[in-house]
């Protein structure tokens, strides 16, 4: 069905809701290869049958209780080398929509997630399309716990919004303040200011500045988190080492 968020200037004019889907990042996907203007456009559901995580894994979501969106953006001249700049405003996005209905601490878990009080309260799954050294298409995947409140026995660190304050929120108004957030961290992104997404990144980043415990090229180590590179690769003090990261190549203990 598709509908309109109210508030925003350009995001959700056009939302997509489906009771239930596949994934919603796959119906984005076919849409994008349709070859119609699509930015801004928003597909919501309540519910995903085989919904996506980061390497390979489901995202697991009760019916009808949390935000299960995906958001197609087609940005004009966005050259590959800044493409971890939208993994950073999204990020920066839910942190302080979280940070403003939660008065706990909200942290940006390098490179998808975002905790509260260092459990995961939502995940990111950004899908990009290429055209030589330009980003066509975005696909973002956003899972935010919202309103679920029993998890499966496996997930130890995870968390909810209601688990968190204790009372249900309302997904659609959630999902209004989301968009309204990342509009205007885009619109700094179109004006260049990467200092202002840079700080305010790190300034919410898990372990930032901290020593904590890793493993990576088969081994465990301890090491400082010194910051994100342009890149997307985290950056890591081992003894007096600086050693640089990507997506997968290390895992957090
Ligand atoms: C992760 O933390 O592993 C990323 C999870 C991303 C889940 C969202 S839910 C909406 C969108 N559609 C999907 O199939 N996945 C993303």
């Amino acid at each position: 069905m598709n509908e309109q968020v109210q508030s925003t200037t350009f995001l959700g004019k056009r939302l997509i809701y489906y009771p239930e889907v596949e994934s919603t990042n796959k119906i984005a996907k076919e849409l994008v290869s349709k070859n119609e203007p699509n930015h801004g456009t928003v597909i919501l559901t309540g519910y995903q049958s085989k919904g996506r995580g980061q390497a390979s894994n489901l995202w697991d979501s009760a019916p009808g209780k949390n935000l299960l969106m995906s958001l197609i953006l087609q940005p004009e001249n966005l050259q590959v080398q800044h493409q971890f700049y939208y993994n950073m405003l999204i990020s920066i996005s839910i942190a302080e929509l979280l940070q403003t209905e939660i008065p706990k601490t909200i942290q940006i878990k390098w490179p998808n997630d975002v905790l509260i009080d260092g459990r995961k309260t939502c995940g990111i799954l950004i899908e990009n399309h290429l055209r030589g050294n330009f980003i066509q298409n975005l696909i973002i995947g956003i899972g935010m716990n919202v309103n679920q409140i029993h998890f499966h026995s496996t997930l130890t660190k995870v968390t909810s919004m209601k688990l968190e304050q204790g009372f249900d929120f309302n997904v659609r108004e959630i999902l209004e303040k989301l968009l309204l957030n990342i509009e205007s961290w885009l619109l700094k992104f179109n004006h260049r200011d990467f200092g202002d997404i840079r700080r305010a990144y790190h300034a919410k980043l898990y372990r930032h500045q901290e020593e904590g415990e890793y493993r990576a090229e088969g081994g465990q180590f301890t090491g400082e988190i010194i910051g994100v590179n342009e890149k997307g690769q985290l950056q890591i003090k081992i003894g007096n080492q600086l050693k640089n990261f990507s997506n997968k190549e290390i895992e957090f203990l």
